[in-house]
């Protein structure tokens, strides 16, 4: 089920990291219901709240591409247990997961893996007004 090419494209992705303040590198991969995949990195601020967290790099990569329904959500972090989204990040994915319960898999560099979805990650969310 989680391509390892999934977990490659993340890796790479997270070794482009721009994160001189909190040096914590984070790549994601995104596929999406064509069957496209994204991804994309955390890219940090001095002007710290403005930094982009990799989930929504590799977001608005997919759909500045005209990829859209989120299929599956591949987080890799340089730890030794896995990183989930964090709220902002469960939040977007949800705006592009209608119709579908986003996979989500968060991979480290140990074997532990989190394996959930964003109804899982995000119940009762916002979603349409
Ligand atoms: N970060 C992400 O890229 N994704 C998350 O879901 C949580 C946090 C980044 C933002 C910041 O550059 C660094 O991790 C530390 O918070």
């Amino acid at each position: 089920m989680l391509d390892q090419s999934l977990i490659k494209a993340a890796k790479q992705a997270a070794s482009n990291s721009y994160s001189p303040y909190s040096q914590f590198k984070v790549g994601a991969c995104v596929v999406t219901d064509d069957g496209n995949h994204y991804s994309g990195t955390n890219v940090e601020n001095a002007s710290l709240g403005l930094t982009i967290c990799a989930e929504r790099s590799a977001i608005c990569q997919a759909i500045s591409q005209g990829s859209r329904g989120l299929q599956t959500v591949v987080v890799y972090t340089p730890t030794k247990t896995p990183t989930a989204p964090c709220g902002a990040c469960r939040q977007f994915i949800r705006e592009f997961s209608k119709g579908v319960d986003t996979r989500i898999f968060s991979v480290c560099d140990s074997d532990d893996v989190l394996d959930t979805t964003i109804n899982h990650l995000l119940p009762h969310a916002f979603s349409d007004f």
